[in-house]
């Protein structure tokens, strides 16, 4: 069942690339491609259900589909944008490991209908009190981050991955945080562009609603190294 959901989406991926024959039994798709055969989006269809831990009336009058008379139908619809969008650039922000199938609504909804928002408990690090650097002297090897960011920004971002990975310092950094020595530090490399990239993005992806501040590292890993991969 969970294989038939995740090759739901992956089929569509490769429907967006295919030069496709148009299902005109589809009325309404402004983001899904219109190629879309009837079995693939039945599959993407039930496969929200399962992720979000709702019915197809969360979004949808019966029968009458092609409506958008739900407001949750818009949210959606930004959410699938959001889908589509990390599963394309899925080399630049999840590198070779991540299976294509584990970028989806499970990922952040992981069976409810609005994800709990994520609470860290941030305790300022050590680490940062007596600086590693000089006082005053700036970041040298900053790839993503602005290199504009001064140390006391540089601190929030860093105590803000350790309570919403789960994790200390060492887990990226080796002794001189300069060096890229550790492997996790350039998947936190990645995944901070997916993270900035999401922020920029936030009224396409995520509508006015959601607040900036839930769009983090923890929205996904939760406190956790590695994210629970969401299994309905
Ligand atoms: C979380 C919201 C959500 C849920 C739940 C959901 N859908 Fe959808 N559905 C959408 C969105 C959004 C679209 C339009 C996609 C687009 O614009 O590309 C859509 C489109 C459709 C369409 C195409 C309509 C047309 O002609 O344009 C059908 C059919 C459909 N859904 C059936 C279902 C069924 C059946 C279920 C329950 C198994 C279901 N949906 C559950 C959000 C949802
Ligand atoms: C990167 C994380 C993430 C992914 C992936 C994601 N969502 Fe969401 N979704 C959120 C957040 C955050 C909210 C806002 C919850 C709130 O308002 O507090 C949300 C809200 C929603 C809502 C509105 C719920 C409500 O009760 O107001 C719908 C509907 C929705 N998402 C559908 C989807 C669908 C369908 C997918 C997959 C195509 C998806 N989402 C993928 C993070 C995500
Ligand atoms: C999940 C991985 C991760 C954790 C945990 C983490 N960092 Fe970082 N850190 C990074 C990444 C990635 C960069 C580089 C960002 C960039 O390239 O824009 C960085 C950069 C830095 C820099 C700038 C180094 C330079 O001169 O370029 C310092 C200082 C730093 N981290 C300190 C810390 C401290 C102290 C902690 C613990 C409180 C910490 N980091 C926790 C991933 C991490
Ligand atoms: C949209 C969801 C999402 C967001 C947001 C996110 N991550 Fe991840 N992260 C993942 C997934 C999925 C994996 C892969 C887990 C696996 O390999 O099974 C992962 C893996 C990682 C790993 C490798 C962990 C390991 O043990 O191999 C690091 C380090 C990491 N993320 C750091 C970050 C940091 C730092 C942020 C915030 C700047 C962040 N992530 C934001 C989903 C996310």
């Amino acid at each position: 069942m969970r294989q038939l959901r995740l090759a739901g989406f992956l089929t569509v991926t490769s429907v967006l690339a295919a030069p496709g024959i148009a299902a005109p039994e589809h009325k309404n798709l402004q983001v899904l491609p219109r190629t879309i055969t009837n079995t693939q989006l039945k599959t993407m269809m039930e496969g929200f259900t399962e992720q979000l831990g709702v019915k197809c009336t969360f979004c949808h009058v019966l029968e009458q589909y092609e409506k958008d008379d739900r407001p949750h139908k818009a949210d959606a619809r930004r959410m699938i944008a959001l889908v589509l969008h990390m599963k394309a650039k899925k080399a630049l922000y999840f590198g070779p490991r991540v299976k294509d199938g584990v970028i989806s609504c499970g990922l952040c909804h992981r069976g409810q209908a609005e994800p709990e928002p994520f609470v860290a408990t941030l305790l300022p690090n050590l680490a940062f009190l007596a600086p590693p650097t000089p006082a005053g002297s700036r970041p040298k090897n900053l790839q993503v981050l602005a290199k504009t960011t001064t140390p006391l920004e540089l601190q929030k971002v860093m105590d803000g991955f350790n309570g919403q990975l789960g994790v200390k310092c060492e887990f990226c950094h080796g002794t001189e945080m300069d060096k890229d020595d550790r492997p996790h530090k350039a998947d936190a490399r990645r995944m901070l562009r997916l993270t900035l990239d999401l922020k920029a993005g936030k009224a396409t992806y995520f509508g006015p609603r959601v607040k900036d501040t839930v769009i983090t590292c923890g929205m996904c890993h939760r406190g956790k190294a590695e994210p629970e991969l969401f299994a309905p």
